[in-house]
């Protein structure tokens, strides 16, 4: 039930630190993940495979191992057949509902090649954890949102863990991995409402990042598309002047998604923006990308700048959100969207 809050969605925000907790000391209590680690570790190649939200938290895993020397290929479910995989790969499923039928048709064809399969999944007992040689679960609790908010908050956690045990470094970080979370929400939650009530009489708006920022920007721009049905489109902060750019013009609303990732190359972009007269944010969880006064920014507190993704789950959930208040539409139930989706 809704126990007194507006929506769903905004409930489901609210309990993303406690599910981050407990999904990482539900794993950290769960023997699978060292069959998991040792598959991922053993492996060529990962497969890294998901869906919209899920393929967004599939993107910062792969990151991270890529920068270790690993090779992941990230696979957007729905595209598995144009790839093929051997007995010498490992895949990885990420899906919070574990019945996209996308995820699990690849899957189910991975697997017919010999590869190791692994799952992490938000339900018990479901069809993508049934097939899988190992399945590993997020701890986030139902979830009635259409929109993934506290699932996605939770498998990111779960990844940086997963990620973390597969390159051989401490995971003494992730203790601060709640505080930072519940953190970041209390402290951006009135700036992020400032945002979203900006925004939402605006048709079209970009979202960039560099680095981890890139998963977090596309994450934030489907959001505000799927809850407030405004244009957004996410580009690596760089890219931006190959063409998206042109778009540019007076007010047109473009979020920074600063990870304290090439923090310098990152304020150069905003520059360029607002010369072009953007309205520009910033939601920074590194050092301060503010040239001047006039810049619109928050400095999230990230205790190590492996959190920095956590931290910015909520702010970006949160714009949607606000955003969809403003317009009046219903954040839980975006129109043409199912919870689960079990088509092609
Ligand atoms: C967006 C959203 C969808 C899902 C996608 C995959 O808010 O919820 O993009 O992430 O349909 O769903 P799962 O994770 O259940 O495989």
């Amino acid at each position: 039930s809704l126990e007194g809050y507006e929506s769903f969605m905004i409930k489901e925000i609210r309990e993303s630190w406690g599910a981050v907790r407990d999904t990482i000391a539900g794993l950290m209590g769960d023997v699978e993940i060292g069959k998991a680690v040792k598959a991922l570790d053993r492996a060529r190649r990962v497969f890294v495979v998901a869906a919209g939200t899920s393929f967004h938290a599939g993107l910062i895993f792969s990151l991270r191992l890529l920068r270790n020397g690993k090779t992941v290929i990230p696979v957007i479910a729905s595209e598995h057949e144009f790839l093929e995989t051997d007995e010498d790969d490992a895949i990885l499923v990420i899906s919070q509902s574990g019945e996209t039928m996308d995820s699990l048709l690849a899957l189910k064809r991975f697997k017919s090649n010999g590869s190791f399969v692994i799952s992490l999944t938000n339900t018990l007992g479901n069809s993508i954890s049934s097939y899988s040689n190992v399945a590993l679960h997020t701890r986030a609790g139902p979830e009635i949102g259409v929109a993934a908010t506290k699932t996605f908050t939770s498998q990111v956690g779960a990844l940086l863990l997963l990620s973390s045990m597969i390159i051989g470094e401490s995971i003494d970080y992730l203790k601060e991995a709640e505080t930072v979370v519940a953190n970041s929400f209390s402290k951006s939650i009135g700036y992020m409402e400032k945002i979203g009530r900006e925004v939402a009489n605006k048709s079209s708006m970009y979202y960039l990042g560099k680095g981890l920022g890139v998963p977090m920007a596309m994450e934030g721009a489907l959001k505000i598309k799927e809850i407030a049905y405004i244009h957004a489109e996410a580009y690596p902060a760089g890219e931006s002047k190959h063409g998206p750019i042109a778009l540019v013009e007076k007010g047109f609303p473009v979020i920074f998604v600063n990870t304290g990732e090439l923090v310098d190359e990152l304020r150069n972009n905003l520059k360029e923006m607002q010369s072009r007269q953007a309205r520009t944010y910033v939601i920074s969880a590194g050092p301060e990308l503010k040239s001047d006064s006039e810049t619109r920014e928050i400095v999230l507190e990230v205790s190590d700048p492996r959190l920095t993704t956590l931290a910015l789950a909520p702010p970006l959930q949160l714009i949607a959100y606000y955003a969809a208040k403003e317009r009046g539409t219903n954040p839980d139930r975006p129109r043409n969207l199912a919870k689960t989706v079990t088509v092609r």
